[in-house]
């Protein structure tokens, strides 16, 4: 039984260890957007598929009898195309997704957006300093609100448009500690913290920082993801990929 596992996740790394431990081939598939990617156990492939009509054929060439879907909860495009590709190739498809931060309960205190455009209109409304962790891909939907702002941005890699000069580029990964976040806070004078609704405890502590300074939050909404059934946990992924080689125990 060969799995394709869309990735690029801390879960995805994690169903690939829990998957070679158990003797199944998988073959983990990265986009190859940051320059050195933390790479999974067992086998990978990077770069795009090209498209639905792309993925469909590699899932043929390559004998796919499933795939799981573990990329970011804001790679909605990829997710869309493995729908779309699972269906036309016959292939069960499952979404491994971690839960957002929503249920947490100073979640009510944020102001939640639906994209990047509008959470910079936002940021820019409350004032102050802003500290943008939304990633590299897309800063520049902040630019035109945030222009003169005093702006942090915190990216993996570096970003490939021209930022303003009041902005700051901060060259990070995490994850990231209590007393990290809460020093970077003050000491950038940031008083508003803007960030997707990643989910997950290895970037959530920023968001305790901020409650506990005060700092105002404005998260982005993650992107409707329908089409494939959808677990939580590695333990509830690994369960589903070895029921289809087992069968139902
Ligand atoms: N978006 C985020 O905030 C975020 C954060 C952390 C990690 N990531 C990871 O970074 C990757 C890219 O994210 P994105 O938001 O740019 O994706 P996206 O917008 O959903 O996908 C854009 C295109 O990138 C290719 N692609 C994306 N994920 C791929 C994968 N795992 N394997 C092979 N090709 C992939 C596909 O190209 P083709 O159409 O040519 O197949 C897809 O159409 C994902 O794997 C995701 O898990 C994303």
């Amino acid at each position: 039984m060969t799995v394709l596992l869309l990735g690029g996740t801390g879960e995805a790394r994690a169903l690939a260890a829990a998957l070679v431990a158990a003797d199944v081939d998988v073959v983990s598939s990265l986009a190859g957007r940051v320059a050195r990617p933390a790479l999974p156990e067992g086998r990978t492939r990077v770069g795009g598929f090209g498209g639905v009509d792309g993925l469909v054929a590699w899932l043929r060439q390559h004998r796919v009898d499933a795939v799981v879907d573990a990329t970011h909860p804001f790679a909605a495009t990829i997710s869309a195309n493995a729908v779309a590709a699972c269906s036309a190739a016959g292939v069960p498809l499952l979404r491994l997704a971690r839960p957002g931060w929503g249920s947490r309960p100073d979640a009510a205190t944020w102001r939640w957006v639906d994209d990047t455009g509008e959470a910079a209109t936002v940021a820019a409304d409350l004032g102050g300093g802003v500290l943008l962790t939304t990633g590299r891909q897309g800063l520049e939907a902040f630019v035109p609100a945030l222009r003169d702002a005093s702006v942090v941005a915190r990216v993996v890699d570096p970003p490939e448009v021209a930022l303003p000069p009041s902005w700051t580029v901060l060259q990070d990964r995490g994850p990231y500690t209590l007393e990290g976040e809460t020093e970077l806070l003050r000491t950038r004078g940031v008083r508003v913290l803007v960030t997707k609704d990643s989910g997950g405890a290895l970037t959530s502590a920023k968001l305790d920082a901020a409650a506990a300074l005060g700092v105002a939050v404005v998260v982005v909404r993650r992107p409707d993801r329908s089409g494939a059934p959808s677990v939580a946990t590695v333990h509830e992924a690994v369960t589903w990929v070895l029921t289809r080689v087992t069968g139902p125990r």
